[in-house]
């Protein structure tokens, strides 16, 4: 039995910003919620990260989850940049120096710009450019055993190639599906390739997974649109990773079902992600077929995201994940408050669900919180605050919050719990 993961998840975009990435044009083009907002350097991380990194010992972390920037390590399709490999080596080893086991994710929603140009996830090839990136990764990171191949893949073709919302902007069912596709396929052949090259690989998806329910409990619209939004969100790659098959239908938009054969076996885990919950209410059959909000049910008000606070629903989403049949690591959990208190309450009771699951023996294997600092937030820009540690945008000064000691309380109780568990030897899944 491995130790409980117990960590804190960052983005590399989010922390140090990239020179020129889809993301980076995408900000010149005004595209961002917050108007005229630029990433640029983002907290100041690439030039402070040994520092950064020294303060997860300081709040009991075990395990980071951190991601390359595709762009910096490939500007040029083809052409790897050693120097940028060099320092990914240096980070991983400063981590196995401070007894931090790194967990790597290779896609976190940027590209360099040529992927784009070249078409993205729509084209056959990008599956081949996915794997070879994970091939001259991996074999720069050759003591890095936990790897994340995508970040929330369900999330990232919604956003980026039906909704149009973030880069490449495509508005398309059709494609959407295909990139979808694809990017199942990436993991697969990069999964195999990361394998290959070195033993006990642990290697997973992050998956984005929503509490979902009923605008209005009365209607039987709302409810069924609940659990086609469920269906589509949440279990459609719960199965694909279990079965090989994606069936993956949008209400009003189109229907995929595909098939790929090497999915079966090639994930070691399923990470989740998990923040909220969201209530759909049915429209009507013209336009949109229905709409979403987050709701106040419980008078706690919503986060600086206008998300639900939703402990319950981790408990839901985590079950759903159990049916996977893999191993499951909580890859993100957090919440953007100015109140740390509000944080300090959200971490507390996230974290009763999850030592209620390692009671009763559920083969969870990690917990990561989002995030270490407060960072760039994709459309929101610098206003959400997620950090256990918070960030001067105008000096980059760090400032530990109090929920950075609650998380190290936590940890210690929690891995005390897999532990125990782990020498009883039970499974609940
Ligand atoms: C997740 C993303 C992560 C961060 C959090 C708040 O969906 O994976 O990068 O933006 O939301």
């Amino acid at each position: 039995m491995n130790r409980f993961l117990w960590g804190v998840a960052t983005s590399a975009y989010q922390i140090e910003g990239a020179a020129e990435n889809d993301w980076t044009d995408w900000e010149a083009r005004g595209r961002l919620k917050a108007p005229g907002v630029r990433c640029g350097p983002a907290t100041g991380h690439r030039e402070r990260w040994r520092a950064d990194l020294a303060l997860l010992p300081t709040i009991g972390a075990n395990a980071y989850r951190y991601s390359i920037e595709w762009s910096r390590i490939e500007p040029k399709r083809g052409e790897f940049d050693e120097a940028a490999l060099e320092l990914e080596s240096q980070r991983a080893e400063y981590l196995a120096r401070l007894g931090i086991e790194p967990v790597v994710t290779l896609h976190h929603y940027t590209h360099p710009r040529w992927f784009l140009e070249d078409g993205g996830w729509e084209h056959p090839q990008s599956v081949r450019w996915f794997s070879r990136l994970a091939e001259r990764v991996g074999a720069a990171l050759p003591n890095v055993r936990f790897w994340v191949t995508l970040n929330e893949p369900i999330v990232f073709v919604l956003g980026g190639y039906l909704g149009g919302m973030i880069p490449p902007g495509r508005k398309s069912f059709a494609a959407a599906a295909k990139a979808l596709e694809h990017l199942l396929r990436g993991h697969a052949e990069a999964a195999a390739v990361l394998a290959r090259s070195r033993a006990g690989a642990r290697v997973g998806i992050a998956h984005n997974m929503l509490d979902f329910a009923a605008d209005r409990a009365d209607s039987s619209l709302d409810r069924r649109l609940a659990e086609a939004g469920e269906a589509l969100y949440n279990r459609a790659l719960v199965e694909a990773v279990a079965t090989g098959r994606m069936t993956w239908s949008f209400p009003g938009e189109g229907r995929a079902d595909f098939r790929i054969a090497d999915l079966v076996g090639a994930s070691s885990y399923l990470g989740v992600n998990y923040y909220s919950r969201v209530h759909l209410r049915f429209r009507g059959l013209l336009g949109p077929v229905g709409e979403f909000f987050y709701r106040d049910r419980h008078g706690r008000g919503l986060t600086d995201m206008g998300w639900e606070i939703h402990p319950a629903g981790f408990d839901r989403v985590l079950k759903l994940a159990f049916q996977s049949k893999l191993p499951i690591l909580v890859t993100e959990n957090g919440i953007a408050t100015s109140d740390d208190r509000v944080r300090c309450a959200f971490l507390h009771e996230h974290c009763l669900i999850l030592n209620h699951q390692l009671a009763r023996g559920a083969p969870i294997e990690g917990y990561f919180y989002w995030s270490l600092l407060d960072n760039f937030e994709w459309l929101e820009g610098f206003r959400p605050r997620f950090g256990l540690f918070e960030v001067d945008y105008a000096t980059f000064a760090r400032r530990r919050r109090p929920s950075a000691d609650l998380f190290a309380s936590l940890g210690k109780t929690l891995a005390s719990n897999a532990q125990g568990r782990a020498s009883q030897g039970s499974d609940a899944r």
